[in-house]
């Protein structure tokens, strides 16, 4: 049950929903969208990256021509929706993903790369650390709704209605002052995760979800369904919606 502190969702004039035949045309879409919003903004990028298996495609594709060689990589930073808490050449990293498919391929600064510290740490001093690596690079303590951390935040949705670890019963949801929560209530493995006032702090904020089995909760979610915490993304810049057909089977 949604909690009080959520924050309801995006106004729908502000929510943008393309429906795309197949994975691989969504993929294509996804990173023509990244690189027009990359290459329409001047001074440093900042892009919070999905987990999971949705993006691997686009993050694929970015790594070869014509976006790997327009891409602004000198300017763009890369950080993590959230992250799995386990080591990053560990398979279930997303970290790991993200760097076999794109970050390995492209000519990006590696101080330009902010993984979440997922070793030597409990799961609330990373949490605690990768919030500190976000007030550096953000320079101030305090998000300012003028001046958003990200120009661009991907979410992938799960069966749940989850979006990045914020997972549907979980303390994270209620978390409106840190940046960055340790999820330790969830199923399964531990997991580190921007909180919603990290993910609001977006100029953009896109959501990637593909395949029929998600079919019913993307309609939950365009109905804004309180129940999902993918509902209560409430981006101070517009909200994207790219789905593939057979996700988007339920809108009727
Ligand atoms: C993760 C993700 C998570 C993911 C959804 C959808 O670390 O798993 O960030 O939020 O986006 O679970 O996952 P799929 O794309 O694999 O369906």
């Amino acid at each position: 049950m949604a909690s009080s502190s959520q924050v309801g969702a995006a106004p729908v004039s502000r929510q943008r929903l393309e429906i795309l035949a197949d994975p691989e045309t969504l993929a294509k879409r996804a990173a023509d969208w990244l690189l027009d919003v990359a290459t329409s903004e001047a001074g440093i990028f900042s892009v919070a990256l999905s987990g999971g298996s949705t993006p691997r495609a686009l993050y694929e594709l970015l790594a070869g021509p014509p976006y790997r060689d327009a891409f602004p990589w000198a300017r763009s930073h890369f950080f993590w929706g959230d992250e799995r808490f386990v080591p990053h050449d560990d398979p279930q990293s997303n970290f790991r993903m993200t760097r076999e498919a794109l970050l390995s391929h492209v000519p990006i600064p590696a101080e330009n790369i902010h993984p979440v510290p997922t070793q030597g740490f409990s799961p609330e001093a990373a949490a605690a650390a990768y919030q500190r690596e976000l007030m550096t690079f953000y320079g101030a303590e305090k998000l300012d709704p003028k001046r958003p951390l990200f120009g661009v935040t991907l979410l992938g949705l799960g069966a749940d209605g989850h979006t990045a670890s914020l997972f549907p019963g979980a303390a994270a949801l209620a978390e409106r002052r840190r940046w960055v929560a340790a999820v330790t209530d969830a199923k399964g493995l531990a997991r580190i995760t921007l909180t919603y006032p990290a993910i609001e702090s977006s100029r953009r904020v896109a959501f990637l979800v593909a395949g029929k089995e998600k079919n019913a909760i993307f309609a939950r979610l365009r109905r804004g369904d309180g129940a999902l915490p993918a509902a209560h993304v409430n981006p101070v810049g517009d909200l994207w919606q790219f789905v593939d057909a057979a996700a988007a089977q339920a809108l009727g």
